[in-house]
């Protein structure tokens, strides 16, 4: 008798598999990004190399297409390859993408950021958020004459930062020392910090929001907090910029930073980083080393101005809103309906939001790897989180939805049945920030 999951099918991955085998040989741990490697789709039957993607669909290496929710890691707020933004780009490419002078490009672009974000008197660009985050720490240490930085969520990939994490491999002792992570929607842990370091602090960091909201009060308690201990306070935006608001964290809950980073969804793919704010604390740039090759690249500027374009005519946020939300409530309903509330839930905001997987005695991983087995078995491109774009559609929700419904189906059917890892036919997936 076939089981529940039995009879669906995984997709052809010869080619997939292949290339992981020969990436093994080539490049250490076969991605450029550990969010996007094999260890975070169940080995063997999910797809590990992409081909090509087109508004919210992506090909794989053996030519499968899935409805993509991850979204690259959130940059593609309009979806894949916007026709606005790919028009730009390659007119631009035929004008000459790098010069041997700043551009008239990057001025006005710096002057329209001014104007988009009213506490911003200066600005400057990087490639990666970690550029901007970087470069935002570098600033608030020259400007303080202080070293020490707390920091809330995820920087990005410079030692400053990942010191703090489980990946700190190769970052010397000193540096780890001098950031210390606080916990978010916590002022008294923020304030007990920032008096055990007092006159040592030069810069409070923060994701003003990742997942969770903010608790009525707490982004004004920290403006105060820094304010009072001479701290600059840095929002870093990478995720929220775009994205729940037009104006980020500022538009969204009125609290004004010092510096903020934007990255990601600015340049819709193309790579572009900014870090902009107060005109004291920037015009320590002045003279701070912040200085790179591609800084000021025309790709990511051009692409920029596009984006900011096509925020300011198309109801981009509204779609992106009513798709996630439609994902969200639909998630709801059939965890609820498979009996499996005290499993399974969701955290995050209609355009950004993710899964938890836990279990009386069931292995969230593995729970979350059956659930992604059996939405990739359905056609997407599960990862247990989703970034939804303004190129998704609600046709993509649904059959999404009929994908998860069988992957909670079956997730219910191996708790009842005692044997979960029964349902798994690959491997599970593993936690980025893995125990070394
Ligand atoms: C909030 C936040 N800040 C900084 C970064 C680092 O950006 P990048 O990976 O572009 O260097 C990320 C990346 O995911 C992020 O989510």
């Amino acid at each position: 008798m076939t089981k529940l999951g039995d009879n669906r099918r995984t997709p052809p991955l010869n080619a997939s598999l292949a290339l992981l085998k020969k990436a093994e040989g080539a490049i250490p741990s076969q991605t450029q990004t550990f969010s996007k490697g094999w260890t975070q789709f169940p080995r063997g039957v999910s797809p590990v190399f992409a081909e090509r993607a087109d508004g919210g669909t992506i090909w794989d290496a053996d030519g499968n297409a899935f409805i993509d929710w991850p979204m690259a890691l959130g940059p593609l707020l309009l979806g894949h390859n916007h026709p606005a933004v790919t028009e730009a780009v390659t007119k631009r490419l035929k004008d000459g993408i790098a010069f041997s002078l700043p551009t008239t490009v990057e001025l006005a672009l710096a002057e329209r950021l001014i104007d988009w974000f009213p506490y911003a008197e200066r600005v400057r660009f990087g490639k990666n958020g970690s550029d901007a985050t970087a470069g935002a720490v570098r600033a608030a240490r020259a400007f303080t004459g202080r070293d020490r930085i707390l920091c809330c969520g995820y920087h990005g990939w410079q030692d400053w930062f990942i010191g703090t994490t489980l990946r700190h491999a190769g970052v010397p002792q000193a540096v780890r020392d001098l950031t210390t992570p606080f916990a978010y929607n916590d002022l008294d842990a923020l304030s007990n910090l920032l008096e055990q370091h007092s006159g040592q602090v030069a810069a409070i960091i923060m994701e003003p929001m990742g997942i969770i909201p903010p608790k009525p009060g707490y982004l004004e308690g920290v403006r105060a907090l820094a304010d009072k201990h001479g701290v600059v306070l840095i929002f870093d935006e990478c995720w929220t910029g775009f994205r729940i608001h037009l104006q980020g964290a500022y538009g969204a809950f009125g609290v004004q930073p010092d510096l903020a980073c934007f990255g990601k969804a600015l340049g819709n793919g193309v790579p572009i980083s900014v870090v902009l704010g107060r005109a004291d604390i920037m015009d320590v740039f002045n003279d701070v080393f912040f200085s790179f090759t591609f800084g000021g690249d025309l790709l990511g500027i051009t692409a920029a101005q596009t984006v900011l374009s096509l925020l300011e005519t198309e109801p981009v946020l509204e779609h992106v809103s009513t798709i996630g939300q439609a994902l969200m409530d639909g998630m709801s309903r059939q965890i609820a309906a498979h009996g499996l509330s005290g499993n399974i839930g969701l955290d995050g905001y209609a355009a950004r939001h993710v899964m938890w997987f836990k279990g009386d005695g069931a292995d969230g991983m593995l729970m979350k790897s059956v659930f992604q087995q059996e939405g990739i078995a359905g056609g997407v491109l599960a990862a247990g989180w989703h970034a939804p774009s303004f190129a998704h559609t609600m046709q993509d929700v649904e059959r999404t939805l009929e994908a998860y419904d069988v992957a909670f189906a079956t997730i219910a059917d191996g708790l009842a049945s005692g044997d979960l890892d029964g349902k798994l036919r690959g491997e599970r997936v593993q936690p980025v920030f893995r125990k070394p």
